[in-house]
């Protein structure tokens, strides 16, 4: 029987892989004498898949409705950004008097737009505390921000899911589809949509003609609006049940799902009735509220390495917020609860996690997400 032998790598094989390093970084002579760098046009060919941390500029701050604005930031030095799925989102840091914030913010700007250095958000006036407050009121043309992502798999999937959509959104979770709307527009996003746009009241819809204007120049887009406490013309009076969107549904059709959590877990029991296998419905991610009744303050005492810092907090305000309101930092990246990035350690006390995920070990370990759970008691934390 043949026997395998493995040796060690003697100086002739050393030699050989040398030699093929070289050759990987070798210049090819064209034909006027000039010399091109082969390694230097494969990165001008390869996209980035990834921004990590990088730093863009404000370039543009447009008014598009009633406290809404959208800022386009643009990669200052034109090098390639990266490409995204319609629906994920980027991450924003900026330093606020002395203190690092990093928020979310869902990519409304095309693909297109992304090839030309730019991405494009939306901030709302009343929204992610001081950071929002800035962004909306302070930002202006030729600030930094440092930007990572994109994150995010509420997104069409070409292999995963049907071409055809229908969209269930509230207020809340309009965002995703204003960014698929707007690439079908483009030309970049060929599915077809039916996007369902549900309120109480006609003025609760924000953005509504932001999104009709993007729709108006979609082709494969139609937006229906249903509201519960008002009959208006063109509107369809009530609310989203399983026998409407049994009526739409083919095989050819993956739900999408998007809203504040009340909104999603209503959907929930509803699409349930219509006994779908889960690969046909894609729900997304709600920002997490503590929905408590009556405001009570503490005492957070927090651990940094041989520091010790004490400060007032409240059960409506997420730990997060308390320690980044006191210019300690938590890395973060979601801010939903689940990236698991801002895990922390719970030394004492009581808090109640929203839109809990973590995992049997975590909970065992006392680890938390502070940008997901808010205190019931002093509590102490260790920041890692
Ligand atoms: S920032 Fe992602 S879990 Fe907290």
């Amino acid at each position: 029987m043949a026997t395998l032998k493995v040796g060690n790598l003697g100086y002739s094989d050393v030699k050989r892989y040398k030699s093929l390093v070289e050759l990987s970084i070798r210049y090819v002579d064209v034909k006027d004498g000039e010399k091109i760098n082969i390694n230097k046009s494969y990165e001008n060919l390869t996209p980035v898949l990834f921004n990590d941390k990088i730093k863009m500029i404000v370039s543009k701050i447009e008014d598009i409705g009633p406290h809404f604005k959208k800022i386009t930031i643009r990669n200052e030095k034109e090098k390639k950004i990266a490409l995204f799925k319609p629906g994920q989102y980027i991450s924003i840091t900026i330093v606020l008097e002395g203190k690092i914030m990093t928020r979310i913010y869902t990519i409304v700007s095309t693909i297109k737009d992304a090839k030309l250095y730019e991405y494009s958000f939306i901030v709302e006036e009343a929204d992610n505390g001081k950071m929002g407050d800035f962004l909306f009121h302070s930002a202006k043309v030729g600030d930094d921000l440092i930007v990572s992502g994109p994150y995010g798999d509420f997104y069409y999937d070409e292999i995963r899911d049907k071409e055809n959509m229908i969209c269930l959104a509230s207020p809340n979770g309009i965002l995703p589809f204003i960014a698929m709307a707007e690439n079908s527009a483009s030309g970049d996003f060929n599915n077809h949509m039916k996007i369902f746009y549900s309120a109480k009241k006609y003025e609760d819809l924000v953005l509504i003609d932001y999104l009709k204007e993007i729709v108006d120049r979609a082709d494969n887009v139609e937006l229906y609006v249903i509201l519960s406490e008002e009959e208006k013309e063109g509107t369809i009076h009530g609310v989203i049940t399983s026998e409407q969107v049994q009526g739409i549904f083919d095989k050819n059709c993956t739900i999408y799902a998007s809203g504040e959590e009340g909104f999603l877990k209503y959907l929930n029991k509803e699409l349930d009735k219509m006994k779908l296998p889960k690969k046909f419905i894609r729900c997304n991610m709600y920002k997490p509220k503590c929905n408590i009744k009556k405001v009570k303050g503490y005492m957070m005492t927090v651990n940094v390495g041989e520091e010790q810092y004490k400060f007032p907090c409240y059960n409506n305000k997420t730990i997060l917020e308390v320690v980044e309101d006191n210019n300690l930092y938590i890395p973060n990246r979601c801010y939903i609860g689940t990236c698991g990035l801002c895990k922390t350690k719970l030394i004492n006390g009581k808090v109640k996690v929203v839109n809990d995920r973590r995992s049997k070990s975590d909970i065992d370990s006392n680890l938390i997400c502070p940008c997901s759970s808010y205190p019931m008691s002093d509590i102490e934390i260790t920041i890692r």
